[in-house]
């Protein structure tokens, strides 16, 4: 019986060796371990050897069939790998370029942040970046907004959950998160952080508001904001900063021109419109941009700087109406789809 077993475990191995497909291993197993297979035979005819034989010979079919089942398993393991290969294909080489990959580019909305942040620069402003989550006291209370001013109502501020808590987002007391309404937070946190003046940032953005999205309007949309402090800064230097940007940014014949408006961080607040050579084309002369002023004497004292001493401007406004104007947008939804038949006419 030892021989046949060997000779059954040898036939396996050989038969087994050669087979790729699975219909193929299903019928040479049948014929080892099958209801009719040797293997099986020689086992059922255990009962036909002499009893004090019977241990021994279990022995001999227990190791035969040990070996017949790892053969197995060995075998059907290659095929399920060459029948995986085959589906597969042949190797990747993933060290080679993407077939018709187009090159990236910036979104429109960064394009003109970036340009504005460049000409800003080189005219000795620092970009500081705020959190987009802040507080009551660095979008309301620091800014010169008292409790009652609409802008810090439920329907137009996105509160967070009171109780909410952000590690990451300092607060000056225990007063309640928000998602920023404007970029102006950021004169707060970066006058704070400076301590004493000269003081000259730009800072772009993130902002959101509880308004409901049309042509013209976003929940959240972009703004820049920025800052100068020192001593002696009047209105001139606030009018010439915003000349110099839009001259720089939209040629030479573009202009500013302020209407007196109110704002409570300022102290006077103006609106500013800007006029380019391309405008009357589009049907437009002077078009509403942003926000102005001399900094507010409150706004100082809320961050410690002594309004007798020091002056300053700020002004601020949205990124996607100037993209907009300057690109012959007419919906601001397009800015937030993603549509790279959109996106990439600016590429
Ligand atoms: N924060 C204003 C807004 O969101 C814009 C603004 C107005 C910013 C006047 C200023 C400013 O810095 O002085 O509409």
């Amino acid at each position: 019986m030892e021989q046949e077993l060997n000779q059954i475990v040898a036939g396996a191995e050989q038969s087994l060796a050669g087979i790729d497909n699975m219909p193929l291993f299903e019928a040479v197993k049948a014929t080892i371990v099958g209801p009719n297979g040797s293997f099986t035979n020689v086992r059922k005819n255990i009962g036909k050897i002499p009893k004090e034989e019977r241990p021994a010979a279990g022995k001999l079919i227990n190791e035969a069939k040990d070996k017949i089942e790892a053969l197995l398993a060995a075998a059907l393991e290659r095929i399920r790998r060459a029948e995986l290969a085959a589906r597969v294909g042949p190797a990747v080489d993933v060290t080679l370029p993407t077939p018709g990959a187009v090159a990236g580019s910036r979104h429109l909305i960064m394009q003109i942040r970036e340009e504005i942040c460049t000409i800003m620069r080189r005219a000795g402003f620092a970009v500081a970046e705020g959190p987009e989550v802040e507080t009551e006291f660095y979008c309301f209370d620091a800014l010169n907004t008292p409790p009652e001013h609409p802008a810090r109502a439920e329907q137009d501020t996105y509160y967070l959950p009171e109780g909410a808590v952000f590690g990451n987002v300092s607060r000056k007391g225990a007063e309640r998160y928000l998602l920023r309404t404007h970029t102006s937070t950021v004169q707060i946190r970066e006058m704070l952080k400076v301590k004493q003046p000269p003081v000259r940032i730009v800072s772009p953005g993130r902002c959101y508001r509880r308004d409901t999205t049309d042509a013209t309007h976003s929940a959240s949309f972009h703004q820049l904001e920025c800052l100068a402090v020192d001593e002696g800064v009047s209105v001139r230097d606030l009018k010439a900063i915003l000349d110099h940007l839009f001259k720089s940014l939209l040629g030479e014949e573009s202009k500013v021109r302020f209407r007196p408006h109110f704002f409570p961080y300022t102290e006077p607040s103006f609106e500013v419109d800007f006029y380019s050579g391309h405008l009357p084309k589009v049907g437009k002369e002077w078009v509403e941009i942003g926000g102005c002023g001399m900094v507010d004497p409150n706004v100082f004292s809320a961050v410690g700087y002594d309004p007798e001493k020091w002056s300053g401007y700020a002004f601020g406004f949205g990124l996607e109406r100037i993209a907009m104007i300057l690109s012959g947008v007419d919906d601001i939804r397009y800015f937030y789809q993603n549509d790279v038949r959109f996106l990439s006419q600016f590429a």
